[in-house]
């Protein structure tokens, strides 16, 4: 009967006869099944539950981009049950044109589905010129939230994050600020990213007397940097906070992009890129090849393999890639067909990485 009654809102929605949308012409239809495949993990002890994972609009949505890649590559994982999608203030380039580019497909493509949808930004790197454009001051942080949701066309983003730690800045100003913006209702949750595990259990308690928890901390985490072990995966654990990993393929370097040099397309190559030439190491290229090979015993690529790796943590709830076009991005999802890792695998993979050191 759901099967039915599914399809048959779908081929009302092809022909624009969907009595939700009051009869709007519709240019993009998701796909029925978009929540067949994905998995979805709780994000600390809150309410919301992410997709493992996620995909970052960093690089390749902004304004020296193809758009329409861009769009396909959003409408594709919207289309494979990836909810959330992340972005910041100062994405592009030039600053502020991935949201540019995002609200766009927002208004024209996904503003049907946006309760949906988790839509996070945050503010902390330069943006705009003058002392308030950067760091942590409620000024800044709060006039940041109002560029971003101008130019994403949005009443709310879902999660508002500080970028970074302010040092000059009281830590209870940023945090005021971002449990501010929860109140007004322009945020649902407050986030924090980059935070060492000292900050990040000051920051927690401080949101927490403002009656908003943190709900979720975004550090860099791939095999290839490991500073999360140490401590922060325990003190958000403690907290209670989720944590969703940035750049888990090392910007590119934890695939095969780089076992035959460095491709004119890729990041490393292009101009506008962060990933620098000098840091895809011969080094780090030999640690590639050799997880390259269990990964293949797995029956996985090796990107495949590195998203696996950060979810066999529990605390990690979702892990947020980016990708250049739409067959890195099903080849990504397909990471999740074998999550499982046997106890002598993960030794091996310890072991080639604690070479590196
Ligand atoms: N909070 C922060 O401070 C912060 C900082 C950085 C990132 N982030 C967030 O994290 C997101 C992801 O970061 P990231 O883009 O560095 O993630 P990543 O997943 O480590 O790297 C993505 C890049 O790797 C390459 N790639 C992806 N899949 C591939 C595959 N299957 N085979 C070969 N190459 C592949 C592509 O680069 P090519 O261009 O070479 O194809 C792609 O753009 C960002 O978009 C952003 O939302 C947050």
């Amino acid at each position: 009967m759901l099967i039915i009654e599914t399809s048959l809102l779908y081929f009302c929605q092809l022909f624009a006869l969907n009595p939700l949308s009051n009869l709007f012409l519709m240019s993009f239809i998701a796909s029925p099944s978009r929540y067949e495949t994905m998995k979805y993990n709780r994000v600390g002890r809150s309410g919301l539950l992410l997709p493992a994972i996620s995909l970052g609009l960093w690089h390749n949505f902004g304004g020296v981009d193809d758009f329409n890649t861009a769009r396909q590559i959003i409408l594709r994982a919207f289309d494979s049950g990836i909810t959330h999608f992340d972005l910041a203030n100062n994405y592009g380039p030039p600053p502020g044109s991935a949201e540019e580019n995002f609200g766009k497909i927002m208004t024209k493509e996904l503003s049907p589905y946006r309760d949906e949808l988790i839509i996070s930004t945050k503010a902390g790197y330069q943006m705009w010129p003058g002392p308030y454009g950067e760091w942590g001051s409620r000024k800044s942080l709060l006039s940041s939230l109002d560029q971003s949701l101008r130019r994403m066309k949005l009443e709310y983003v879902d999660i508002f994050y500080s970028h970074r730690y302010d040092p000059n800045t009281p830590l209870e100003e940023t945090m005021m600020a971002l449990s501010h913006a929860v109140k007004q209702g322009k945020a649902l949750y407050a986030g924090i990213s980059n935070y060492a595990h000292e900050q990040t259990a000051q920051a927690a308690e401080l949101l927490r007397q403002q009656g908003t928890p943190c709900l979720i901390h975004q550090p860099k985490y791939s095999m290839l940097d490991r500073w999360v072990e140490k401590d922060l995966l325990n003190t958000i654990e403690q907290y209670g906070i989720g944590c969703i990993a940035f750049s888990p393929l090392a910007q590119g370097v934890l695939t095969d992009r780089y076992l035959q040099g460095i491709p004119p397309e890729s990041r490393a190559a292009k101009p506008t890129g962060f990933l620098q030439p000098e840091q895809v190491t011969q080094e780090k290229l030999q640690i590639v090849r050799r997880l390259h090979e269990i990964a293949m015993n797995r029956g996985q690529t090796l990107a495949q393999m590195a998203i696996a790796w950060l979810l066999k943590d529990w605390r990690v709830t979702s892990v947020l890639i980016g990708a250049s076009n739409i067959d890195q991005l099903t080849q990504n999802l397909a990471a999740l067909n074998n999550l499982h890792f046997d106890p002598w695998e993960v030794m091996k993979i310890d072991e080639i990485l604690n070479d590196k050191a």
